[in-house]
C-alpha cells in the first residue's frame, strides 16, 4: 500500500494584492487578521515591547477601507465555492471593513466576539478587552460548519452549538506555550485550531493571508490540513519557521486529536 500524502505547508513572502490572483478557487478556508491601519508605536502599545520587530502600518480611513475592499475581494476569488472567510479585527477599524464588506459577494453569517483576559489597564476609559471576527461565506447555501462545543444547558444531549462569544478563561498571552519572541500581536493557537476545525475538514487548503507568527500554518499543520501562509515582512520568515517548526516533523499523516501535540487544543478550556 502506498503511503498516505503528508499534508503540505508553505510560506510565501510577498504582497498578497500580487500574489492571491494566483489562486483562483484554492482555498476551503481562508483567515485574514490584518494589520489594524493605527501607526504601531512601541510605547503605547504593549508593556515590555521591546523584543518585538514592527511593521509599517498606517492608513487613513478612506485608505483602510480601499485596501480592505482589495483584499477581502482577492479572497473571494480565491475560496472554492463552498468556502469561507474569517476576518479578525480590533474595534478601531471594524467599521471600515464591515463597509468594505458590504461591497463584495460575500455573506456576513457572524460577527463574533472574542473576550480576551489582557489589555492595556486604562483608568479614565474601559478597557479593551474584544476583538471582532467576522464569519463570512461565499455561498450561505453551501458551506462547512461543524460545531464542537457540547453546550451544557441544552437537553438535546450529543448535539452541538456555537456560540458567537469566545472566551477561554484560563488563556492569557503569557501562558500560550506558542507564542514567540519578535511578533507584535500573536493570535493564540486554541482560537485558530477552533476556526479551522469548525469551518474547514482534513486534508482540505486554508490560507492565511496575513501570516504574522506563522500560528496558522502551526495549527494546520496539527490539525492535518494543507495550508499556505502569506506575510509580506520578510523580517518575520524566521519567526514564522521557528514557531510553525519547519524544521521537524508534527505528525506523519493526520493527527490524532489525543496526541501530546495537540495539548494546546484543550488546556485553556
Ligand atoms: C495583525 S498581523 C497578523 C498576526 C497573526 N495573525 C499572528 O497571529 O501572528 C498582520 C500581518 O500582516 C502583514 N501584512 C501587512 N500587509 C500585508 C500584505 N499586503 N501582504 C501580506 N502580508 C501583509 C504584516 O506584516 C503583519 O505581520
Amino acid at each position: 500500500m502506498s503511503e498516505p500524502k503528508k499534508p503540505h505547508y508553505e510560506l510565501i513572502i510577498g504582497d498578497i494584492m500580487d500574489l492571491l490572483p494566483k489562486y483562483k478557487e484554492k482555498f476551503h478556508l481562508m483567515i485574514a487578521d490584518p494589520p489594524f491601519g493605527l501607526e504601531f508605536d512601541k510605547s503605547s502599545h504593549e508593556y515590555g515591547a521591546s523584543d518585538y520587530i514592527l511593521y509599517d502600518d498606517k492608513f487613513t480611513a478612506d485608505e483602510y477601507e480601499i485596501f480592505s475592499y482589495k483584499w477581502i475581494s482577492r479572497c473571494f476569488d480565491a475560496l472554492t465555492p463552498d468556502g469561507s472567510l474569517y476576518v479578525i479585527s480590533g474595534w478601531t477599524r471594524i467599521g471600515e471593513i464591515l463597509n468594505a464588506v458590504k461591497k463584495t459577494n460575500f455573506t456576513l453569517l457572524n460577527h463574533i466576539i472574542w473576550h480576551f483576559s489582557w489589555g492595556v489597564f486604562t483608568k479614565k476609559k474601559y478597557v479593551t478587552s474584544h476583538y471582532h471576527i467576522l464569519f463570512l461565506v461565499k455561498d450561505k447555501k453551501n458551506y462547512k460548519f461543524y460545531p464542537q462545543y457540547s453546550n451544557p444547558n441544552t437537553k438535546r444531549k450529543g448535539e452541538k452549538y456555537e456560540n458567537d462569544v469566545w472566551y477561554w478563561p484560563k488563556y492569557n498571552r503569557g501562558n500560550d506555550p506558542d507564542r514567540i519572541k519578535g511578533h507584535p500581536c500573536q493570535l493564540p493557537i486554541v482560537m485558530l485550531e477552533k476556526i479551522i476545525k469548525i469551518s474547514s475538514d482534513p486534508c482540505d487548503w486554508v490560507g492565511d493571508i496575513f501570516s504574522g507568527s506563522g500560528g496558522t500554518i502551526l495549527a494546520c499543520r496539527r490539525l492535518g490540513r494543507n495550508v499556505i501562509g502569506f506575510e509580506i515582512n520578510k523580517e518575520y520568515e524566521s519567526i514564522i519557521k521557528k514557531k510553525a517548526r519547519f524544521n521537524s516533523e508534527i505528525f506523519p499523516f493526520l493527527p490524532k486529536e489525543k496526541s501530546n501535540d495537540a495539548k494546546s487544543l484543550t488546556q485553556f478550556l
